[in-house]
């Protein structure tokens, strides 16, 4: 991994892989491509280390011709897909532009590096990878009984987004099978941490909190989602693209599954210690039951025993350190959540999302 590019970078996960990588590859130069969609900017890039070491390109990952270009121009050997839509709620509304960036886009980018690491040999292909992160969503909902997801979980996907996800992993796969693109793919659980668009769960009631709104919580609040720490995820990409098997899909967790409600009371209670004397505290007195989001999946849950076995990786945050950390940093952070939250487009959509529940 010599020559990496990032596709995505300038949204959360993969600024903050960018981020990781910067310091823990020091061999390595990053081509990142973003086309900036309401989730990326490059303020998420301010604070880089070596950013001699990395080139925002602003460019969308369906245009064709630019890949070609970049491949060739920067030698890619590696490609790591960040780039996508990712918001459930968004994709109830938008499916079409789920389809277009999530399955297009991805087999865009599939297309290009088949080109020019296969067609025309730019490399060994041992020394070739194609990492595409996706979701634990693909695999659908879990019932209480019901084992954690892995591997070879039956794809179950039950909104546009995990769906859109769903048919990227179904294309990342049939390349490696039909034309022998040495690929990987991670399907991880929910992230968390610095740079966070505040329309997920955890921005959002943080950012609430602060302003002494509503906390919003969907139906009943007793939703399952694994949480991982954003940096345990990017050491975990790491370590698939550098010692992963081609080929190979890995589940990724962070082996803790609170309910919704009692992530957002951990938030809450986090701020009352950090801000006492908030005129909104006890925070718990914001939190508001809200309608449900429709076709809401109940319960994810994730084995990570293969990574953990093959690669040596598991998570280092507990959900308590890695809540306490992310909520110092949107404290320390106002500018950045306030220039996001003063933006009409996203407060056109927060009404528009929240107004029929
Ligand atoms: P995000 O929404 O914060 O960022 C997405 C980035 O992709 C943005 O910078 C956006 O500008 C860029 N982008 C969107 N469309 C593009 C296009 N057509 N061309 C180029 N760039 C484009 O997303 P995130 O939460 O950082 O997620 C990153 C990846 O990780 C996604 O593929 C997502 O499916 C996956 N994932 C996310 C989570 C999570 O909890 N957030 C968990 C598992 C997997
Ligand atoms: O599981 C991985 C997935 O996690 C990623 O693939 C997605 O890109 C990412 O958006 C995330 O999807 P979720 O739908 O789980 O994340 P979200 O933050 O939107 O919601 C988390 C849970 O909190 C979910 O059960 C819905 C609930 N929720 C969310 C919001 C925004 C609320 O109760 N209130 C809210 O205001």
């Amino acid at each position: 991994m010599q020559n990496l590019l990032v596709t995505g970078g300038a949204g959360f996960i993969g600024s903050n892989f960018v981020r990781y990588m910067l310091a823990h590859e020091p061999e390595i130069f990053i081509v990142n491509l973003d086309v900036l969609t309401y989730a990326g900017t490059t303020e998420n890039l301010k604070d880089l280390p070596d950013p001699a070491r990395h080139v925002f390109v602003e460019g969308n990952i369906t245009d064709r011709a630019l890949i070609d270009t970049l491949l060739h121009k920067y030698q890619i050997d590696t490609i790591a897909h960040f780039a996508a839509e990712t918001h459930v709620d968004r994709s109830l509304h938008f499916p079409e532009l789920f389809l277009e960036t999530n399955v297009v886009g991805t087999h865009t980018l599939l297309a290009a590096a088949r080109q020019y690491w296969i067609i025309e040999g730019a490399f060994p292909l041992d020394q070739v990878r194609f990492h595409h992160v996706s979701t634990d969503e693909v695999f659908g909902s879990l019932a209480p009984t019901d084992p954690a997801f892995n591997e070879n979980t039956p794809y179950d996907p039950r909104s546009p987004y995990s769906a859109s996800k769903a048919a990227s992993d179904h294309f990342v796969r049939a390349y490696f099978h039909t034309y022998k693109l040495p690929i990987s793919i991670t399907n991880c659980s929910n992230n968390y941490g610095p740079y966070q668009f505040p329309e997920k769960l955890i921005p959002v009631m943080i950012a609430n909190a602060v302003e002494g709104k509503p906390l919003p919580v969907y139906g009943d609040g007793m939703q399952i989602r694994d949480w991982l720490y954003v940096d345990d995820h990017s050491e975990a990409i790491r370590r698939v693209i550098r010692g992963g098997t081609p080929g190979e899909t890995y589940t990724v967790g962070g082996d803790n599954q609170p309910p919704n409600i009692e992530v957002i009371q951990t938030l809450c209670h986090i701020l009352d210690e950090l801000r006492p004397h908030a005129p909104h505290a006890p925070h718990e007195g914001l939190i508001t039951y809200v309608k449900d989001r429709p076709g809401h999946d109940r319960r994810y849950d994730i084995d990570i025993s293969k990574i953990k076995t093959e690669l040596g990786w598991h998570p280092t945050e507990s959900l308590a350190t890695g809540l306490l950390k992310t909520v110092q940093w949107y404290l320390n952070n106002t500018e950045w959540i306030d220039a996001i939250r003063a933006n009409p487009e996203y407060r056109a959509w927060m009404e528009r999302n929240y107004a029929k529940r």
